[in-house]
């Protein structure tokens, strides 16, 4: 039987991201984008699923597309809300110690000169994708990603990532992606970027 894919729990309203991201715009992202992104993966695997028992290869083919799009959304805006958290609580409280500060200062100097360098990466991005801050071989690096594929397609643990579709700025900063990539590093919760660092850490040890 085919694994059924759910929409995970937020932990904040969608009204508590304002002022940086609209209660409205969080509702849409998550109760519609998201979940369309869920909904269309269950879908696709069960089909997958049919074509695999029926030895019918040229579906299986088919359909990969359609995984790898839906499957990406629903990895990478899973991993996008736990890297935001209101203001009143963990939001843009940058890590002054810890492995991930570290990091962050021998591969990019600052967490400044990080932001500056994300923020311009994905201002960047011609079309629909996700800037990421990811994990690779030779320690932290920027990487870009169009559409919906997710990071490890290239080789990258995902630490934070930036969605700069549309859907995710338009209704509150129109065409004006700067002005949105600028402001959400005041929600980025660093204490979710740093854990999710000090588990990969841990396992290469
Ligand atoms: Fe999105």
């Amino acid at each position: 039987m085919t694994q059924e894919y759910k929409l995970p729990d937020l932990s904040y309203d969608f009204n508590e991201l304002e002022p940086i991201i609209s209660a409205e715009i969080m509702k849409l992202h998550y109760s519609k984008h998201h979940a369309t992104y869920v909904a269309n993966l269950n879908k696709a695997l069960t089909q997958q699923s049919d074509a695999e028992s029926k030895h019918d290869i040229d579906t299986q083919i088919a359909l990969q597309s359609a995984i790898k799009f839906n499957g990406g959304g629903h990895i990478n805006h899973s991993i996008f809300w736990t890297n935001l958290s209101p203001i009143a609580k963990e939001g843009g409280k940058t890590p002054t110690s810890g492995s991930l500060a570290k990091a962050i200062d021998k591969d990019f100097g600052s967490f400044d000169k990080l932001i500056e360098l994300m923020s311009a990466r994905a201002i960047a991005i011609q079309g629909s994708g996700w800037a990421w801050l990811g994990k690779g071989a030779h320690g932290l690096e920027i990487v870009t990603c169009d559409n919906q594929d997710p990071l490890v397609t290239k080789g990258y643990i995902p630490l934070l990532g930036i969605d700069v579709w549309e859907h995710a700025y338009y209704l509150q900063y129109k065409n004006v992606r700067a002005d949105y990539v600028k402001a959400i590093w005041k929600i980025v919760n660093w204490s979710n970027v740093s854990s999710r660092y000090e588990k990969i850490a841990t396992k290469s040890e």
